[in-house]
């Protein structure tokens, strides 16, 4: 092994710092019995956290819909840029993961005080490939979809999600495009997606059926900046197919990505699209505009999780987590 220091991936547990690999969580951790955790994922640019005001308010989100308390967001900032910082990475991606805690097994919550398992992972990131990609436009297959009917909780029960990608994978594909019940696409496994019909970017409606993107919440920024108009609305699958002239993907660490392909067969003539590769380039933009200026600068994108907020209140059934969600907006 070298011993010249360089990025490298550090994990930060509980407030303690090791090796990813050297990280060991107790069989008891109900994230790990139960799927009973949240979780954000962050892209690094340049050792920041980009749309990072975003990502806490999702996560807060999350945290209060699923009824997990004691978390110190503060706190896991400051662990989080000590991860960031003592791993050296300056590309990469920073893993947040809250569990219930550590208790013995029981379907209801553990007795109250239990703390709450915090784990942040910094990872260096290769965008390379991405890059590639990103010029050629990528394949995705349709898959229905069987997930839960929260999916604008960013929990890790990921199964479903599992399933549907690895279909897609076997198909050398990036990304599975998931439909309900009635036909209408819901989102990606990971990642949300646009279309383009009548010269508007269009996305589903947020709803407890989609998770409320961080980038999709920017791509709805920079449509504004390249003169299209962005619209929530419903599409079928066979209209995905046939009647849009663009279709995207866009997510925090694949950005913007041109898909080209559905089910084996090209959506139009197979290559990217006109406001696909407007959008890369506003992407593109903004993010160097960010950069530009200065880890103190504010946060230009903070308005995240008003729809959010909005469509969430509506479909809670439960006072305390739509209560938290009102204290979280505040
Ligand atoms: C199901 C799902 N939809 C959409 C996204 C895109 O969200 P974001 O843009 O915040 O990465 C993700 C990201 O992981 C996801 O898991």
């Amino acid at each position: 092994m070298s011993d010249v220091a360089g990025p490298r991936s550090l994990a930060c547990l509980n407030g303690e710092f090791a090796p990813p690999e050297e990280t060991r969580v107790p069989i008891w951790d109900r994230g790990f019995l139960f799927g009973d955790s949240v979780y954000e994922v962050v892209r690094l640019y340049d050792g920041r956290c980009w749309l990072e005001s975003a990502h806490l308010r999702r996560l807060e989100h999350s945290l209060a819909a699923v009824r997990i308390t004691g978390v110190d967001l503060t706190q896991l900032m400051s662990r989080t840029r000590q991860t960031i910082e003592q791993s050296g990475v300056r590309e990469g991606t920073v893993y947040i993961q809250i569990t219930r805690g550590v208790a013995p097994r029981r379907h209801a919550f553990p007795a109250p005080g239990t703390p709450p398992t915090e784990l942040i992972v910094v990872q260096p990131f290769d965008v390379r490939p991405t890059r590639l990609r990103q010029e050629t436009g990528v394949g995705v297959v349709s898959r229905p979809d069987h997930r839960w009917k929260r999916c604008d909780i960013k929990s890790t029960n990921l199964l479903a999600n599992v399933l549907a990608a690895q279909d897609a994978a076997e198909a050398e594909c990036l990304e599975a495009v998931l439909f309900d019940a009635r036909g209408y696409v819901t989102e990606a496994t990971h990642s949300s997606v646009l279309w383009v019909r009548g010269g508007r970017i269009a996305a589903t409606p947020e709803g407890p059926e989609i998770l409320p993107g961080t980038t999709r919440h920017l791509a709805r920024k920079l449509a504004e900046r390249i003169g299209r108009s962005f619209v929530e609305e419903e599409v079928t699958l066979d209209e995905l197919r046939t009647q849009t002239a663009e279709v995207m993907l866009v997510g925090t660490t694949i950005e913007v990505m041109p898909v080209v392909k559905l089910d084996g067969r090209p959506i139009r003539d197979g290559r990217p699209g006109p406001i696909t590769r407007a959008l890369q380039d506003a992407y593109a933009q903004a993010l160097a505009e960010w950069l530009a200026a200065g880890p103190n600068a504010p946060d230009p994108w903070a308005d995240f999780g008003v729809g959010m907020r909005r469509s969430s209140a509506h479909h809670d059934t439960s006072s305390a987590s739509s209560a938290s969600l009102t204290t979280a907006a505040s």
